[in-house]
C-alpha cells in the first residue's frame, strides 16, 4: 500500500496532492513502458490515459499553489467558491 498523506490547510492538503501525483507518475511510465515490452497494447492504452489525466492534475495542483502563494489563503479561497 502507498502512503496516506494529509494536509489541514488548502496549501498542505493541495502540497500532498501534488507529492502523490508525482510518486504515481513515473510509476505509470514505469507500467507503459512494461506493457510495451511484453506488447500488450491494451493496456498501455488505458495507462497512457491514465497518464495523461494525472499529468493534467500535476499542471492543476501547481496552478492553484501559484495562485494560493500569489493572491494569499483568503483570497484564493474566494476563487474556490
Ligand atoms: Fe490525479
Amino acid at each position: 500500500m502507498g502512503k496516506l498523506y494529509t494536509g489541514e490547510t488548502p496549501q498542505e492538503v493541495l502540497e500532498c496532492n501534488l507529492k502523490l501525483e508525482m510518486e504515481a507518475l513515473p510509476l505509470l511510465h514505469e507500467a507503459i513502458a512494461c506493457c510495451e515490452e511484453c506488447q500488450d497494447y491494451v493496456s498501455r492504452d488505458l495507462l497512457e490515459g491514465t497518464l495523461k489525466d494525472e499529468e493534467e492534475h500535476v499542471d492543476w495542483l501547481k496552478s492553484q499553489l501559484g495562485l494560493n502563494k500569489e493572491l494569499g489563503l483568503d483570497k484564493y479561497l474566494q476563487t474556490q467558491i
